[in-house]
């Protein structure tokens, strides 16, 4: 009740709180009760402070970092999962929810076009797809050379070459710093002015264990590595290509964007987000593995008591144990929106990108990227203006982007990543987007 009257309201409200709203939040506070409350109390407390003061990135006007809303069907699909409770950390401690995790992991692999054999781990975010792909590909390119990792560890281990991209996002390096292998003794790759790797600046690898980590989606401007060209190039040295596509992986369930991202099925591994393009709530990440011997080796644990059913066992694939059904919520969002239906959530926010950035251009202001997918970078005159004019839009209320920094200009960048942004929503935010940038300049 109290969640369906919140998400009602919310395209009457301003996009971001505002700071009385923020500050009242405190009022929660206190010290730790000494007896109990009524829960509906407590239920109604947390409405009446906390739902003013949320972010309204449920709404159909947010377009700040990459952030996806959450499709009914999925929101829905969470609230019941909350409901049951489950541990999704084996087939024994709940059937259910492996169960559905396994038929989510076949539609998810076939509505993104990848090796229907892929291992897979359902995990928070794109940051732990990202540490898991990587672990699989430290494990195979180890095991390779006859080194156990996971039982000996990276000391004394043969070195490793990792290849990135100058333009990796930066939670590849923090995946990179927590296994070892380095955020700084990686070869960065240079990049095209889209942030795309250059193939004509990738190195030449000698055979021996080596890495390169590429990148479906660029967090700016959107652009894509040129797949179709690295990863056979990764390949011919017995490099493992990983691929970073935390909402740019999803191009391939589009037809009319696939082309973005050809050849990334030829990968090894995989990360992407399901709370963003998808649209299922916080939090959901997905890592894909060619060869699952390879994410099982890098992820089991080795108490026996823990694998006991003869299924594919989640904790065999996955950095933690005990965890909630994510799988659930994403099993509702690909049974609701099927095949066409994910495609057209992928090309209408393509399209409302496209919208936005000639929208900005018709009216004088810069679109610093070339708009394939949706991200838009928009540049309103100096960097001090740009940054004035988008204090001025997330002020307006009207809707809500962040600021970047693009090629060393401010920018203003727009992700259109959720399911419930429309057209009117669309022209609706173009015309604040506007009105705030003409009221900004002549102000001076
Ligand atoms: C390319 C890329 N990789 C990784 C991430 C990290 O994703 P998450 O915050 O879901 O862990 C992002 C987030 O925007 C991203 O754009």
């Amino acid at each position: 009740m109290r969640g369906a009257r919140y998400l009602d309201g919310l395209d009457a409200r301003p996009v971001y709180p505002d700071a009385a709203a923020i500050a009242r939040l405190t009022a929660l506070g206190g010290p730790l009760p000494d007896r109990p409350s009524d829960p509906a109390e407590t239920l109604a407390l947390l409405d009446a402070l906390g739902s003013p003061a949320t972010v309204a990135t449920a709404g159909p006007r947010y377009f700040g970092f990459v952030t996806g809303g959450a499709l009914p069907a999925a929101l829905a699909a969470n609230w019941l999962a909350g409901a049951w409770d489950q541990n999704a950390f084996s087939s024994v401690a709940s059937p259910a929810a492996v169960a559905i995790e396994n038929i989510a992991l076949g539609w998810l692999l076939d509505a993104l076009g990848l090796p229907a054999e892929c291992g897979a781990a359902f995990v928070t975010g794109a940051t732990m797809a990202n540490v898991a792909g990587l672990a699989a590909a430290r494990h195979a390119v180890l095991a390779r050379v006859g080194w156990d990792v996971e039982a000996q560890g990276l000391f004394g281990a043969p070195p490793i070459t990792v290849v990135v991209g100058e333009e990796a996002h930066a939670t590849v390096f923090k995946a990179l710093g927590l296994l070892g292998l380095g955020r700084e003794r990686v070869l960065r790759v240079p990049a095209d002015d889209q942030g795309r790797m250059r193939a004509d600046a990738f190195p030449s690898l000698a055979a021996g264990p080596a890495i390169v980590c590429l990148q479906a989606g660029n967090v700016n401007s959107g652009a894509c590595d040129p797949l179709a060209a690295l990863i056979p190039r990764a390949h011919a040295t017995g490099a493992w290509a990983h691929v970073d596509g935390a909402f740019g992986l999803w191009a391939a369930a589009a037809p009319t964007r696939a082309q973005l991202v050809r050849g990334v099925a030829d990968a090894d591994s995989w990360a992407t987000d399901a709370h963003k393009w998808l649209n299922v709530s916080y939090d959901s990440g997905l890592a894909f593995v060619r060869e699952p011997a390879h994410l099982r080796a890098a992820m089991s644990a080795s108490a026996a008591y823990l694998l006991v059913g003869e299924e594919r066992e989640p904790l065999a694939y996955t950095p933690d144990s005990s965890r909630r059904a994510r799988g659930v919520e994403v099993w509702a969002a690909l049974r609701a929106l099927g095949r066409a239906g994910v495609a057209d959530l992928v090309e209408r926010c393509c399209r409302h990108a496209a919208r936005f950035a000639d929208g900005l251009r018709a009216a004088g202001y810069e679109v610093l990227n070339e708009v394939a997918l949706n991200q838009v970078l928009a540049a309103f005159g100096d960097d001090e203006t740009t940054r004035r004019v988008i204090a001025g839009i997330q002020l307006d209320g009207t809707c809500w982007c962040g600021g970047t920094v693009w090629h060393g200009r401010a920018a203003m960048r727009i992700s259109v990543s959720s399911w419930a942004t429309t057209e009117a929503d669309v022209e609706r935010s173009l015309e604040a987007m506007i009105r705030v940038a003409r009221d900004t300049r002549r102000m001076g």
